[in-house]
């Protein structure tokens, strides 16, 4: 069976890597796809989202990294997944997952939402906190990638 994990991934953390792992070892094959459209503003572009992502996934063979804009919903309809994977963090995770969802599930019948709750090492992280660590120079390696590591530090440093 093809599972779908949706998300920003602005950018992936091992966080995420932790479900995407989950995920690969529970379903045939996984598709990590990378939203174009939602509402937040976005700190990396899509395309650099997408290299990072790929980079990061790459130990993973029955994983591939796919955009996608407009709804989630038409593009898992698109790849024929019938799930969708969601991490769990936290309560407070819980509201947010829940609408969207029902919402997912009222837009399309067919797609049902399974949650995956990451290893408790991971489940203190986000995106905006890394983010943040990174601006403020602090040791990112214990929280994403080698390639992200890098790219962040990059980007702080061009933004001076
Ligand atoms: N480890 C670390 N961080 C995690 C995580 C994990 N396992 N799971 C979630 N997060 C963090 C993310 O880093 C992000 O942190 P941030 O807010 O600090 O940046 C936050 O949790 C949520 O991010 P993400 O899981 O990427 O979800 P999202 O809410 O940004 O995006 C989409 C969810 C992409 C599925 C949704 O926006 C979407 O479907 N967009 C397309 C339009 C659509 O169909 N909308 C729904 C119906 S209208």
């Amino acid at each position: 069976m093809k599972a779908l994990y949706p998300g920003t991934f602005d950018p992936i953390t091992l966080g995420h890597i932790n479900i995407l792992e989950k995920a690969a070892n529970c379903f045939d094959e996984v598709i990590l796809g990378i939203a174009h459209y939602t509402n937040k503003q976005n700190y990396f572009n899509l395309d650099e989202r997408y290299a990072l992502c790929q980079e990061a996934c790459a130990h993973l063979s029955n994983v591939t990294v796919k955009k996608f804009s407009g709804m989630v919903v038409d593009f898992a309809k698109q790849e024929d997944c019938r799930i969708m994977i969601r991490g769990l963090r936290a309560v407070s995770d819980f509201e947010y997952e829940l609408s969207l969802a029902l919402t997912n599930k009222k837009l399309s019948q067919d797609i049902e939402t399974i949650f995956l709750v990451p290893s408790l090492r991971y489940m203190y992280l986000s995106s905006s906190m890394i983010r943040q660590l990174a601006e403020l120079g602090g040791d990112l390696h214990d929280f994403v990638p080698p390639g992200v590591a890098h790219a962040l530090q990059l980007r702080m440093k061009k933004e001076g």
